[in-house]
């Protein structure tokens, strides 16, 4: 058995210095949009099969009480570290938190991510960036930092969260959409490269799922297709981690997996006129 200390020294000052920590013995998960949903319950999770954790977002307060509840409940060390992603430094400060407590992640969690909805011409410019930088570029440059650790790692795991938006455009929330389709095209050509390594890669395409997401969004219209609970959707994707020959990508509910093939089958403009009426065009 590894140590299971959660220290709770606690750094007060400079938004991004960061909370406490241990040495790990066991396995680390690092798990980013750790503060709510989805990536919470993947914290969760890896908690409860025995990894130590590191829990990145923004709200520290968040961070800290699940990272005590866990270490408590579970006997896992916990280190928080809130960082803000739409930074362009955020992902090296993530790696250099790890670094600085001599952790090596074994498993990486891309979750941290936000939606904006609207007619593409009238977005807000500053926040589409923020968006493009924390789905995108910050989810791309984490994976590659820390990709030689996951290589490293006995039974490696990277998972991105993308979304069953990956699987067509979407018309009143085109860029969100777009940074989907391009965490599931980056991941699965990553699952590629890892063929016959211990390390297991996967898209995650979550459908609506009931977190603070569309409060995020300011609008639940895009809210379209087979809602599942957080559980759910994180049952899916350790079935498909625990597979002995994981896939590239999975799709979360049945209906919504049908849903995605029917999209990568139809004409576009038929999918196109059909995205553009379900999500309130
Ligand atoms: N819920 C859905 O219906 C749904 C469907 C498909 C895909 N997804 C995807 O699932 C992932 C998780 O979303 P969720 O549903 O769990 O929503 P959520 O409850 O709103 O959680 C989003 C997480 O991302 C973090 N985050 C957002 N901006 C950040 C930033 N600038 N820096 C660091 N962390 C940031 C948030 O933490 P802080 O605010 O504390 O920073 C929070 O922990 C996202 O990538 C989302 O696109 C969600």
């Amino acid at each position: 058995m590894g140590r299971s200390t959660h220290s709770s020294r606690r750094t007060t000052g400079a938004p991004h210095e960061e909370t406490a920590i241990t040495t790990a013995a066991r396995p680390v998960a690092v798990v980013t949009g750790a503060s709510s949903g989805i990536g919470e319950e993947f914290a969760r999770r890896f908690a409860a099969r025995g990894h130590d954790l590191v829990l990145v977002a923004r709200r520290e307060d968040r961070l800290t009480v699940l990272g005590d509840a866990l270490a408590a409940e579970h006997g896992v060390s916990v280190t928080v570290l809130p960082v803000d992603l739409a930074d362009p430094g955020g992902p090296a400060e993530v790696a250099a938190g790890l670094r600085r407590r001599g952790l090596r992640a074994d498993a990486l969690v891309n979750s941290a991510g936000f939606g904006t909805y609207g007619p593409f011409a009238t977005e807000d410019p500053a926040r589409i960036a923020a968006e493009v930088q924390v789905n995108v570029v910050a989810l791309t440059v984490l994976s590659r930092l820390l990709l030689p650790d996951l290589v490293a790692a006995p039974a490696g795991v990277l998972v991105n969260v993308a979304s069953t938006a990956a699987y067509q455009p979407g018309p009143s929330f085109a860029v969100y959409a777009a940074t989907k389709a391009y965490v599931r095209s980056l991941t699965e050509a990553i699952w590629q490269e890892h063929r016959g390594t211990a390390l297991r890669v996967l898209s995650l395409a979550p459908g609506p799922t009931e977190t603070e997401f569309f409060e995020v969004a300011g609008s639940d219209r895009f809210r379209v297709g087979q809602v599942l609970t957080v559980a759910q959707v994180v049952d899916v994707a350790f079935r498909a981690l625990d597979r002995r020959d994981p896939p590239p990508s999975v799709v979360a509910g049945r209906r919504n997996a049908v849903a995605a093939a029917l999209a990568g089958a139809l004409p576009r403009r038929l999918v196109l006129r059909v995205a553009g009426r379900l999500t309130g065009e």
